[in-house]
């Protein structure tokens, strides 16, 4: 894994930026996208940019279940609010998560990144060491599935709602061995409360109890990370 230290999110929106500019260039197509705070300030970048990707696709990673695009706590929204309406991709897909059938949603999904191979994927990284919204336990050769959330997790996002009891309980995510299949990964990870799973990530056995440890079994990962985050390395 490479590990490029920031001082803080602004660098590092830019230390990202710069790589998927160069993917671009090289003749990326498909961009794998994550929603949470960390890719924001690549995204600002992103929009900001004179980049162009009309002619490109993006695959989200998750989406909650029970959430319409036009609800403001979807990804969807999100991903509209903070890239896709001031730059929008020629196709951009997230799980539809306003359905209620899980394997017809999730099948579907799953042809959709068989159809469109990632070539650069962006990760966040929960507290517990989740990427996508594949918490602890989840399989390495995981497909996109219905996923329950952490109560970590429930209580991580709860920020972005009006009260805990409005977090929805599952979602639908990429799985593990989706995520691993990108060709190229850029996980972000910003503050404190990051810095056990970056240590787990980076330096712990690789073991499902944190799935972002698979990422240590990846060819072309790059950890972009503040002093805060990098800690207990
Ligand atoms: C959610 C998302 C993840 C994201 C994580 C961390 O759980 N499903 O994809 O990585 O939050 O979010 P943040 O970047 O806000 O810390």
């Amino acid at each position: 894994m490479k590990i490029i230290k920031v001082k803080d999110t602004q660098m590092g929106g830019k230390e990202a930026f710069n790589i998927v500019k160069s993917d671009i260039e090289n003749g990326a197509k498909v961009l794998g996208l994550a929603t949470g705070s960390s890719p924001i300030t690549l995204y600002n970048e992103m929009t900001s940019s004179d980049l162009d990707f009309s002619n490109m696709t993006s695959v989200n990673l998750d989406e909650y279940v029970g959430l319409k695009p036009t609800n403001e706590q979807s990804y969807h929204y999100f991903m509209n609010d903070h890239l896709f309406n001031k730059k929008p991709f020629k196709n951009s897909y997230v799980p539809d998560g306003s359905n209620p059938d899980a394997e017809a949603a999730t099948s579907a999904y799953d042809k959709i990144i068989e159809d469109n191979p990632i070539d650069l994927q962006i990760l966040g990284i929960g507290r517990n060491g989740h990427i996508g919204f594949n918490e602890p336990g989840s399989p390495f050769d995981g497909k996109t599935r219905k996923v329950g959330l952490t109560e970590s997790t429930i209580e991580a996002n709860t920020r972005f709602f009006e009260d805990e009891k409005d977090v929805p309980r599952f979602a639908y995510s990429m799985g593990v061995g989706s995520i691993m299949k990108a060709k190229k990964i850029i996980l972000l990870a910003y503050g404190e409360n990051k810095a056990d799973a970056i240590a787990a990530t980076v330096d712990g056995p690789v073991t499902e109890d944190c799935p972002a440890s698979a990422l240590q079994n990846h060819p072309d990962v790059t950890l972009i990370i503040d002093d805060a985050a990098a800690s207990k390395l």
